[in-house]
């Protein structure tokens, strides 16, 4: 089957051109000047774009679907989440698999492969989080490269759970560099983030906002230091994931400006949201809970320095972090102790609209939206030449948006599994007419059109480290 995407402005990470876009067997098959269209034959369909970009649908680099946190589980599993996904515009997701303490990675991805596979509706891959790097799981990573799991995050935070110390984290980092995979770095001191945390608890501070009290932002700018200085021993590459504030960012600075290949994802909790979100309400300080993230959300003045870092090439990705959890029964397991508040927030669907804010106010071009919500997580992750781009020979994953298009984002006009939205009521102008995956119309004007829905999506085998 054809398929003609017609009289569209094509957007790329740096060029924005009137183009036709022909897609066959899944693909992008030619890229034309609608001049010369009878040239090219008929398509049985035909998407009209007119007034309309056509963009590569996003890639959500960091999402947590289905993952057992807190006591809990995260609330969209990979039906619900990649439904979402595709409604927002975005057409990949990199989902973080566990490897459980004191068990194999290759448990942890098995695991992950049972909880995507038949559910997922758009395409997906894997990072993998290291909880041990023992010379087993070091010796490991060689054969999860070998089947596209490129990347593996390790944690400076969670003792007991997620941490591993320096020297795993550097004996990691050297064997990815002789691998050509990517370390990406949860970079908060967790060890004296929890004597903050039973500091606060024993002097009776229960309420969500101490989460954010009790990691400030110089916890952060260390990990995000020491992270970037293992790296550089390594001689290896270093990812920052969700980096929050502005000290961390300008370590992140600092070493790019000494050459060294260091690179980092906000997301846009971080970019819209603030402390005063964590505070909830007056008379009702719980409302608070829905915003506890890890790293917490900071004060607003930190927005100003993060747009910067994506306007100027300091921050490479907008990633979402998504990690829902339901006010009721979840979030609320932390009543009365906000160290037991599941950490996360919904994001997935809503990573475009926001950042087309953005765009709107002249914080960032529309090439350089394209670049962070998909041809850099492309290009960082491996999966360049395939997805993130708008080329001949490249998967037809596009989002034809439509900048006029007005949408109220809201539990119930979103349709992620969660309860609540961090942007209740809030009116956004910039959406997807129509978003496709490899080919296929699977959302139109709101509406999942695929179809089906379960199992659609493939898992992506990455290629390595790709910049
Ligand atoms: O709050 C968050 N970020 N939850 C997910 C776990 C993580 O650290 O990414
Ligand atoms: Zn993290
Ligand atoms: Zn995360």
């Amino acid at each position: 089957m054809r398929t003609l995407i017609a009289d569209g402005t094509v957007v790329t990470a740096s060029d924005t051109f009137a183009a036709d876009v022909w897609i066959e067997g899944g693909k992008i098959v030619a890229l034309t000047h609608p001049s010369q269209r009878a040239a090219l034959g008929q398509a049985e369909r035909t998407i009209d774009a007119a007034g309309r970009y056509v963009i590569p649908g996003g890639i959500d680099a960091h999402t947590h679907m289905e993952l057992p946190f807190g006591g809990t589980t995260s609330s969209d599993d990979f039906g619900s989440g990649t439904v979402a996904a595709a409604h927002g515009g975005t057409t990949t997701i990199i989902d973080f698999a566990i490897q459980a303490k004191g068990s194999s990675m290759r448990a942890g991805l098995d695991a992950w492969h049972a909880k995507a596979e038949g559910k997922a509706a758009i395409d997906y891959g894997f990072h993998m989080i290291m909880t041990e790097a023992n010379p087993g799981t070091l010796e490991e990573m060689t054969g999860l490269v070998r089947e596209g799991v490129t990347s593996f995050k390790m944690f400076m935070a969670y003792p007991g759970v997620f941490l591993v110390d320096d020297q795993q984290i550097f004996r990691a980092m050297l064997r990815a560099g002789e691998l050509g995979a990517l370390i990406t770095m949860h970079a908060e001191i967790g060890l004296p983030i929890d004597v903050l945390v039973q500091r606060a608890l024993a002097a009776g501070h229960t309420a969500p906002v101490y989460h954010a009290l009790t990691r400030p932002e110089v916890a952060e700018a260390t990990g995000t230091e020491r992270a970037i200085a293992l790296a550089e021993m390594a001689k290896v590459p270093v990812y920052m994931v969700h980096l929050s504030a502005q000290r961390a960012l300008e370590r992140v600075m600092e070493a790019r400006d000494r050459g060294l290949p260091a690179y980092a994802e906000t997301c846009p909790q971080y970019l819209f949201c603030s402390e005063d979100d964590l505070r909830g309400d007056p008379g009702d300080e719980w409302k608070g809970a829905g915003y506890v993230c890890t790293p917490p959300l900071r004060p607003a003045h930190h927005h100003d320095h993060l747009w910067r870092g994506l306007r100027n090439y300091d921050l490479q990705v907008v990633a979402t972090d998504h990690c829902p959890f339901c006010m009721k029964d979840q979030k609320e397991l932390g009543r009365g102790d906000f160290s037991k508040i599941p950490n996360g927030m919904p994001g997935v669907e809503t990573r475009l609209y926001l950042l087309w804010e953005g765009v709107r106010d002249g914080r960032i071009s529309m090439n350089r939206f394209v670049e962070i919500t998909s041809t850099a997580p492309a290009k960082i992750f491996g999966l360049h030449g395939k997805k993130g781009a708008v080329a001949v020979g490249a998967d037809a994953d596009l989002v034809v948006w439509d900048p006029q298009r007005e949408k109220v984002l809201g539990k119930d006009t979103l349709h992620m599994r969660v309860d609540y939205s961090p942007f209740e009521g809030r009116k956004v102008v910039g959406a997807p007419a129509a978003v496709l995956s490899r080919g296929e119309v699977i959302v139109e004007d709101d509406r999942w059109v695929g179809t089906h829905t379960r199992g659609r999506g493939q898992f992506l085998r990455r290629g390595t480290f790709g910049l």
